[in-house]
C-alpha cells in the first residue's frame, strides 16, 4: 500500500467513525452523539436503562461515561417509583407492566440515524419500542414511543403514555419556559426547581405558551455561556412536561400527550405512535437553544423553508364588512407600497357579517362579492401580488348551514349545554364524516382559487368534549384522534397544494409549536399588534421558534396610550415576517413614503433575518432593550434591530464589559466591517469584544444597523 492511499484510507474511516450518529459501543449499550453531546443507553438486567445525558465523551470514555442509572422507559410497574411513561391495564385488570428487552435495529431516516430498541412485557401481549433518532449537525435528538396490543383477543387500556424521559444528574436547577395568555403570549418564566414536581402543560388546543423548556444549573449561566438541557414537544394537542426534582437532587424530565380525562384503548393488533419530544444539551446558554431550534424548524421540520412574502391582512383594516371595491382600493395602495401577498381575513364567507353566524359554510359570500372571489383575485394578480385567505376549519356558529345540517358533528354531552364560545362551536375532528367535509369543503375552495396562503385560526378553547356516537371504549381518545386527523388533514392539504403558504393562528398566538410547524409555514405570534408588547412576545417566541415563521404586522394598535411612530410600528414588524394590517387607504403621502422606504429595505435584509443566525444582544426582560442581530451563517453580514423599550439610566446591553455598548457576535474575527454606511471601519474582534456606542435614546425608539464584511 502506498503512504498515500493509508492516509487517504484513514481519514476516510476517521471521518466515518466521527460522523457515527448512534454506535453500539458493546453489547446492548449504545451511545447517541451530536457534535457537542452524548447520551448513552444501554440494557441491565433485561431492561433498557439510562446513564448519561450530557458533554461530548470522547474516546474510552465513551462505554464508562455514567453520571446515574434510572429506567429509560419508566412504567408503572414491578417495582418502578419513578413518573412513568406508560401505564396500561390488561384485560383481568392487571395494572402492572414489566417491559424486558427482545431485540434492536438501527436504521436511516433522511440520512440520519434511527435506532429502535424493541422492549416486551414479560407476559401480557404488549410491546413497546423506543424510538431515536439523532441529528448531530443540529446538537438535537428526537425519542417517541411506539406502543402495540400484539395480542389476538384482548383489549389493552392506555391510561398514559408519554414520549420520553430525560435524567439529570443531582444538582440545583432551574426552570425556563414561556407562558402566555391571549395579547400576552411567549412570556418567559424562570423558576427553582425543588423537591417534587413542576407541571407545564395545556389543558385543551390552546396554550399560548409552548413546551419549549431550559434547564439550568441555578446561577450558573448566562445567554451566552452555561449548561443547559433543553428540548420541546412536536405536538398540538393537550401535552405535558414534568420537571421531578429527586431527593438526592437529580432530575427526570418527562413530557408527551396530557392524558387526562383520556385514554387509548388499543384492539388486538392495533398501535399507537406518540409525537415526538426534540431535546439537547449545549455549553453555550440560551442563545445557542434558540439557534438550534431555529435550524431544526427550517431545515428538518420544514425542509428547507419555503420563501415568505411581505403580506398585507385586511384584519385590523377592515373587520368583517369586506367587499371587492374596498379591497380592491387598499390593494392598489398595498402594491404601491411594496405589499407581494394580499390576505382577505375574516369575513369573506357565506353569512359572515359579524362573528355570530357563518362558520362552516365556507363558499363566498354573495352579498359582499356578487361575482365570486374570483374576478377580485385576477384583479390581485394582475397588479402583481399573490391572494390569500382567512379560514377557521374547525369550528361552526350554530347560525349556520353545516349547523343546520349536522347538529351532531360538534363536541357535547347529551343532558348538558353545549357552551358557545365566540358565538361559535368546536367541530368533532375525530369523526369522519367531519374530516371529509372538511377535506371537500378546503380542497374545493384551493382547487378553485388561485390562493397562495391560507391563513388557519381556530378560536375557541375545548369544552364539553363528548362524542356520544362513539363506542364507549373509544369515547375517551377523543382528544387525542382529533389532534390525529387535524395533522392528517393540513398533511393532505399541503399534499394537494405545496404551493400554498400556511399559518397557524389561534386567537393570536394559541397554536405555535413544533407539531405545528412541521406542517404549517409560519405563526401568528400574538393578536397584540401594539409594537411595545410585540417587543416581549417576539424575543419569548423566538426562544423557540424561527424568526422566518413569526408572522409580525404593522398596524394602528395602540394599548399604552403611547404616540408610536410608523417607523418603530415597522422596525419591530420586520425582525419577522412583515406584515402590514393598517388601513392604508387612509395614509398619507409621508406615510406612504415611510412604508415605501421600509419595505425596501426589509426585502434587502430578509435573506438574514429570515435564515440568518440569531443573537440576542439585549433582552427586554433584563434590560431596557432588546436587541436582536441576525449573522449570515459565514459572518459575513449582520443586521441588528435595536428596540428601547424603557429609558433608566442602567443601559445593560450583553457586551462583556461595558453594558452599554453594543457588541456584535458571529463575526468573523479578523474581518474588515463597515457599518451602516459610514467611512469608519472595523475588525470584527473590535465590534465584538469593545463594540460601538449604543446611541440610541428616547422610549420607544428603534433603529436598524447594517454590517458588512469588506475583507
Ligand atoms: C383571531 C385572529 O387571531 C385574528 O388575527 C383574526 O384573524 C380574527 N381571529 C378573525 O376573526
Amino acid at each position: 500500500m502506498n503512504n498515500r492511499f493509508v492516509i487517504l484510507l484513514s481519514l476516510f474511516l476517521v471521518s466515518l467513525s466521527s460522523s457515527a450518529q448512534i454506535s453500539e459501543l458493546s453489547d446492548k449499550d449504545w451511545m447517541l452523539e451530536t457534535e457537542t453531546m452524548s447520551y448513552r443507553i444501554g440494557i441491565r438486567g433485561g431492561r433498557l436503562n439510562t446513564f448519561y445525558y450530557g458533554p461530548k465523551v470522547e474516546g474510552e470514555e465513551k462505554s464508562t461515561v455514567r453520571w446515574n442509572e434510572f429506567p429509560e422507559v419508566p412504567v408503572r410497574g414491578v417495582g418502578a417509583w419513578n413518573s412513568p411513561l406508560v401505564e396500561a391495564v390488561f384485560k383481568d385488570n392487571v395494572r402492572d407492566l414489566d417491559l424486558k428487552y427482545h431485540s434492536s435495529e438501527l436504521l436511516k431516516e433522511e440520512g440520519y440515524d434511527v435506532l429502535r430498541i424493541l422492549l416486551k412485557d414479560s407476559y401480557y401481549p404488549l410491546s413497546v419500542y423506543a424510538c431515536y433518532r439523532v441529528l448531530p449537525n443540529h446538537n438535537l435528538m428526537e425519542k417517541w414511543l411506539e406502543v402495540a396490543n400484539i395480542g389476538k383477543r384482548d383489549d389493552i387500556l392506555i391510561e398514559n403514555l408519554q414520549s420520553g424521559a430525560m435524567w439529570l444528574p443531582a444538582s440545583l436547577y432551574e426552570l425556563t419556559h414561556l407562558s402566555g395568555s391571549l395579547g400576552n403570549e411567549f412570556q418567559p418564566q424562570t423558576t427553582l426547581l425543588t423537591q417534587g414536581v413542576k407541571t407545564i402543560q395545556s389543558r385543551d388546543f390552546k396554550s399560548y405558551g409552548s413546551s419549549y423548556f431550559a434547564v439550568r444549573p441555578r446561577g450558573e449561566h448566562d445567554e451566552f455561556s452555561g449548561s443547559v438541557w433543553f428540548g420541546q414537544l412536536l405536538y398540538s394537542g393537550t401535552w405535558r412536561m414534568d420537571f421531578e426534582r429527586l431527593s438526592d437532587g437529580a432530575l427526570q424530565i418527562s413530557g408527551g400527550i396530557r392524558f387526562w380525562d383520556s385514554w387509548l384503548n388499543l384492539t388486538p393488533g392495533e398501535s399507537f405512535v406518540t409525537p415526538k419530544i426534540c431535546f439537547g444539551y449545549t455549553q453555550n446558554g440560551t442563545s445557542e437553544v434558540s439557534q438550534i431550534f431555529a435550524s431544526y424548524t427550517r431545515e428538518v421540520l420544514q425542509q428547507g423553508s419555503k420563501h415568505r412574502p411581505v403580506i398585507y391582512n385586511s384584519w385590523y383594516a377592515t373587520g368583517f364588512d369586506v367587499n371587492e371595491d374596498q379591497q380592491l382600493a387598499i390593494a392598489k395602495v398595498a402594491k404601491e407600497i411594496g405589499v407581494e401577498m394580499f390576505v382577505i381575513d375574516d369575513g369573506w364567507f357565506k353569512g359572515r357579517v359579524n362573528d355570530r353566524g357563518g362558520l362552516g359554510d365556507w363558499t363566498v359570500d354573495k352579498n359582499k362579492f356578487p361575482n365570486g372571489l374570483k374576478p377580485l383575485i385576477k384583479k390581485i394578480n394582475d397588479m402583481g401580488m399573490d391572494f390569500g385567505i382567512w379560514v377557521e376549519p374547525e369550528m361552526v356558529n350554530p347560525d349556520s348551514d353545516l349547523y343546520r345540517a349536522h347538529p351532531d358533528w360538534i363536541f357535547y354531552f347529551p343532558n348538558r349545554p353545549k357552551t358557545l364560545g365566540r358565538n361559535q362551536s368546536m367541530l368533532n375532528l375525530a369523526r369522519e364524516d367531519v374530516f371529509q367535509y372538511l377535506y371537500k369543503s378546503l380542497s374545493t375552495l384551493l382547487r378553485e382559487h388561485n390562493i397562495k396562503y391560507l391563513k388557519w385560526d381556530m378560536n375557541r378553547h375545548l369544552t364539553e368534549p363528548g362524542w356520544p356516537s362513539a363506542p364507549t371504549k373509544k369515547q375517551r381518545e377523543v382528544r387525542i384522534r382529533y389532534t390525529e386527523n387535524l395533522y392528517r388533514l393540513v398533511d393532505e392539504l399541503k399534499k394537494e397544494f405545496p404551493n400554498v403558504l400556511f399559518e397557524t393562528c389561534s386567537s393570536g398566538g394559541g397554536r405555535v409549536d413544533l407539531g405545528m410547524l412541521s406542517r404549517m409555514d409560519v405563526a401568528w405570534a400574538s393578536d397584540n399588534i401594539d409594537p411595545l408588547d410585540r417587543i416581549y412576545i417576539q424575543y419569548g417566541y423566538l426562544s423557540a421558534f424561527p424568526a422566518n415563521s413569526m408572522v409580525s404586522w404593522t398596524g394602528g394598535e395602540n394599548w399604552h396610550d403611547m404616540n408610536y411612530s410608523l417607523n418603530f410600528r415597522f422596525d419591530v414588524a420586520m425582525s419577522g415576517v412583515l406584515g402590514i394590517g393598517n388601513n392604508i387607504i387612509s395614509w398619507k403621502s409621508d406615510e406612504i413614503a415611510i412604508a415605501k422606504e421600509k419595505i425596501a429595505l426589509y426585502k434587502e435584509i430578509r435573506p438574514l433575518v429570515h435564515n440568518g443566525i440569531l443573537y440576542r444582544l439585549a433582552s427586554p426582560f433584563e434590560s431596557t432593550h432588546s436587541i436582536l442581530e441576525y449573522v449570515s451563517p459565514g459572518g459575513e453580514e449582520a443586521v441588528v434591530f435595536c428596540y428601547n423599550v424603557s429609558e433608566k439610566i442602567d443601559v445593560s446591553t450583553r457586551c462583556p464589559i461595558e453594558k452599554k455598548r453594543l457588541c456584535f457576535k458571529g463575526l468573523n474575527p479578523d474581518g474588515i466591517y463597515q457599518v451602516d454606511n459610514s467611512d469608519k471601519k472595523y475588525s470584527g474582534s473590535y465590534l465584538m469584544n469593545t463594540g460601538i456606542d449604543y446611541s440610541l435614546h428616547g422610549i420607544c425608539k428603534s433603529k436598524i444597523i447594517r454590517v458588512k464584511l469588506l475583507k
